[in-house]
């Protein structure tokens, strides 16, 4: 393969001190695993956007097009407003560069506790594909006589057969790939007794789709009922598929289940040929940390992970998988902030020690 080019967006608040991290562990897996990359660090976020006033500058999505991926730290930032961010830099590349995928795996690591008690590593151990570029998350909506009494407000959303369709088509896939050894079983999450038109839309679709998988159990919840096997019975899902609003949602539950955001990695992935995509730890950019070297940088380190793992380099991910949990399983006391018993830095330098011993 040639030369990896990452794209590196570290962002606001603790998002550069973390990836820091991130590349660290990038820089010395690269040199176990012998494969090439180069980066290019871009200022996006908050501190750009109260200078500048803009959030991506002109021909800024067309230049990450041409990287093989790109790294995001965290956007956020405590003086600029709540969606300037969110919709100017995460969601417009999400949707500008297609990326109509989010993964986001719940695996609890050894070591790292969770709040449901009674339940390991084994029980807690699946993934969530998101669809990441339709449903409410397109901002179609508006106001009717806004700031009075009679105000009218709608937010609607969108579904598209194509748009269920590509993301169902590739959670089946991912699903025979993963071939869990309990059982293939890909569950489809939604509202089908509520949203009797857009949810109808995705249960048509999967039923459709999943008549070319009959090594695949195809699988139906209701959300509501999801959130509460999620906590009961962990160990029920293998992957789980679903609308963007409501994987937005159960990934924060399956988020905490793993340990909390210092842990959780996704991906938002645009899987057609060429197509770049963005990997980010799930947590925010906690602006009252910055600098103080106590946030946890397993997730970041996880998001290079999935990036390795899904750019062609896929011992190099299962690698850092690997240096990761005996890290979370021999290391750490704690994967909150502030408590781990090593600073951020520290952390990144346990996960690079260890990549030395796996393998
Ligand atoms: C996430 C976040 C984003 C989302 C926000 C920041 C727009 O919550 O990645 O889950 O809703 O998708
Ligand atoms: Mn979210």
């Amino acid at each position: 393969m040639n030369k990896l080019r990452i794209a590196v967006i570290p962002g606001d608040g603790t998002g550069p001190e973390v990836t820091t991290e991130a590349l660290k562990v990038l820089q010395a897996v690269a040199a176990l695993e012998k494969f090439q990359y180069e980066l290019e660090h871009f200022d996006y976020g908050g501190e750009r956007y109260l200078k500048t006033g803009e959030v991506l500058p002109e021909g800024a999505v067309e230049r990450l097009r041409t990287f093989d991926a790109i790294l995001l730290g965290a956007v956020g930032h405590p003086d600029v407003p709540p969606g300037i961010l969110e919709k100017g830099l995460l969601l417009e590349l999400r949707f500008q560069l297609d990326q109509y995928i989010n993964l986001r795996p719940v695996k609890l690591y050894p070591g790292v506790e969770t709040p449901l008690v009674g339940k390991g590593p084994a029980d807690i151990d699946f993934v969530v594909v998101r669809e990441n570029t339709e449903d409410m998350y397109c901002g179609v909506g508006g106001f009717l006589k806004k700031g009075t009494p009679d105000e009218v407000a709608t937010q609607t959303a969108i579904y598209t057969r194509k748009g269920c369709e590509r993301c169902i088509r590739w959670a089946f896939d991912f699903t025979r790939r993963r071939n869990n050894p309990k059982g293939r079983r890909l569950t489809l999450v939604a509202k089908t007794n509520v949203l009797t038109y857009g949810h109808s839309l995705w249960d048509r679709t999967f039923q459709d789709v999943a008549r070319e998988y009959p090594d695949v159990e195809a699988d139906y919840n209701h959300v509501d009922a999801c959130c509460m096997w999620m906590v009961k019975n962990p160990e029920y899902y293998d992957v789980i598929v679903t609308t963007n609003m409501f994987g937005d949602i159960i990934t924060d539950l399956g988020a905490i289940l793993q340990g909390g955001m210092g842990v959780a990695a996704g991906g938002n992935i645009n899987p057609d040929p060429g197509g770049c995509s963005m990997y980010e730890p799930m947590g925010g950019s906690a602006p009252k940390y910055t600098g103080q070297q106590v946030i946890n940088p397993i997730a970041a380190i996880g998001a290079v992970a999935m990036l390795l793992e899904h750019t062609g380099q896929p011992a190099a991910g299962a690698r850092v998988l690997q240096a990761i949990q005996a890290v979370t399983g021999t290391k750490m006391k704690s994967q909150s902030a502030g408590k781990m018993g090593y600073s951020t830095a520290e952390v990144g330098d346990l996960v690079v020690d260890a990549l030395a011993a796996v393998r």
